[in-house]
C-alpha cells in the first residue's frame, strides 16, 4: 500500500534524555499511524566508541523498554535491534566501497568526537556509512532526526545517488525530516551545548527519562538562565537558557509560542517558569517511567517483542541486500 516509509535510529548508550524524547521519540509516537515505521536500536553504532559489554547489553534492552513505554506500538511499527539483522553490517561494507573517504573526513560530528582523542576507531569515521545503509536498506523516504543528524542524512542521500548513478536505480533517495520544534534541546547546565545521552551523567546537564520527580525538579531549578526576567522566546545567545526552557514547555504541552508567552506574561521571574516547566515534564514522564519499570520486570517478553521486530525488519532488509549485491556483481 501507499504509506511512506520512515526509518529512524537511536543509540543504546547513556541514559535516554529529554532531548531524545522531544526531538525524536515523541514525534515517532505521534505519527506512528500515518507511516510505515522502522525504528532501530543501533547497537552497532554504539560500538564506535568504547563500551562495557554487559552495560551495552543492558542499555539495549533498556532502550527497547523505553521506546515501548513512551508509546510506540509493536503492532504499528517495527522496533528492532540493529545487530539482530545482519544486513546492516553487510550493507555498510558494500556502501563503503562507493563512498569517497573525503566525504567522511568532512563530517562535523566525526571531527567533534575525534577531537582531543588519543585514538579513534575506524568505526567512528565510518559511522555515517553504516547509518546510510540503515536507511537505504528499507527504501525509507523519510528520516526523522534532530538537527545534529542533518549532515549524516545528507551523506546518505549522496551515497544513494552515487550508487544509483554507478549501478543503476537501486535506492530511494531519502530526506531528513527535522522537527520544527524540539529539533535541538540544549543542556540545562550549559545552553550552548545540545543535551545528549553522552553527557547525561554530568550533574545538571540533562533530564533523564528515568529521573524521579524530585531529581527533575532539582535539575530544572538549577538550569542556567540569565540576569534578566523577561519570559519570551528568543534567539539571542545570552537568552538561550530561557529559550530552551520555553521550548521544552511548548513541545510537552503542545501549545504554540504565543500561547506559551501569554501564559507567562504575569509570572514573577524565572522561578515561576522553572516550576511550571518542572511540573509539565514530571507529568509527562511519570507514566512513561512506570510503564518502563513494568516492561523491565519481564525481560523474556521484551526479548520476544524484539525478535518479532527483527523478523519483520529482515523481511525487508534481506531482499534489499540481495538486490544491492546483485547490482554490484556479487
Ligand atoms: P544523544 O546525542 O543523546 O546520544 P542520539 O545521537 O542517540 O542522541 O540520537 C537519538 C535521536 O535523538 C536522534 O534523532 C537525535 O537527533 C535526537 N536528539 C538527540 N539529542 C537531541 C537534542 N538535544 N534535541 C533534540 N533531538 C535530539
Ligand atoms: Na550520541
Amino acid at each position: 500500500e501507499g504509506k511512506r516509509r520512515v526509518f529512524s535510529g537511536i543509540q543504546p548508550s547513556g541514559d535516554v534524555q529529554l532531548g531524545n524524547y522531544i526531538g525524536a521519540i515523541k514525534g515517532w509516537v505521534d505519527r506512528q499511524e500515518e507511516k510505515e515505521n522502522y525504528f532501530c536500536i543501533v547497537d552497532l553504532h554504539a560500538l564506535t566508541v568504547p563500551q562495557e559489554p554487559d552495560e551495552l547489553r543492558h542499555q539495549t534492552r533498556s532502550l527497547a523498554a523505553m521506546l515501548f513505554a513512551a508509546g510506540l506500538d509493536p503492532e504499528k511499527c517495527t522496533i528492532f535491534v540493529q545487530s539482530h539483522v545482519t544486513a546492516h553490517a553487510e550493507a555498510c561494507w558494500l556502501l563503503n566501497c562507493v563512498t569517497p573517504i573525503g566525504w567522511l573526513e568532512r563530517m562535523t560530528q566525526f571531527k567533534a568526537k575525534a577531537e582531543n582523542q588519543e585514538s579513534v576507531s575506524t568505526g567512528l569515521l565510518d559511522y555515517p556509512v553504516l547509518m546510510a545503509g540503515d536507511i537505504l536498506l528499507y527504501d525509507a523516504h523519510e528520516v526523522p532526526v534532530g538537527e545534529d543528524q542533518r549532515q549524516h542524512v545528507e551523506l546518505a542521500r549522496d551515497i544513494a545517488q552515487r550508487f544509483n548513478h554507478i549501478y543503476g536505480d537501486t535506492f530511494v533517495v531519502p530526506v531528513g525530516v527535522i522537527p520544527e520544534i524540539g529539533g535541538r534541546v540544549m543542556g540545562l547546565n550549559d545552553p550552548t551545548m545540545k543535551m545528549s545521552k553522552s553527557y547525561a551523567h554530568i550533574r545538571g546537564h540533562a533530564i533523564r527519562m528515568l529521573d524521579d520527580p524530585k531529581e527533575i525538579e532539582r535539575t530544572i531549578k538549577r538550569a542556567v538562565t540569565d540576569t534578566g526576567n523577561e519570559i519570551r522566546f528568543s534567539d539571542e545567545p545570552e537568552r538561550a537558557g530561557v529559550n530552551n526552557l520555553l521550548g521544552i514547555y511548548k513541545v510537552i504541552t503542545g501549545m504554540d509560542e504565543a500561547a506559551v508567552e501569554a501564559e507567562f506574561a504575569n509570572a514573577r521571574g524565572y522561578g515561576d517558569l522553572k516550576s511550571r516547566v518542572a511540573e509539565v515534564v514530571v507529568e509527562a514522564l511519570t507514566p512513561i517511567r512506570e510503564r518502563y519499570e513494568a516492561l523491565m520486570q519481564d525481560v523474556d517478553a521484551l526479548d520476544r517483542l524484539l525478535e518479532r521486530g527483527a523478523e519483520r525488519a529482515q523481511s525487508v532488509a534481506g531482499p534489499k541486500l540481495d538486490e544491492i549485491k546483485q547490482s554490484m556483481g556479487l
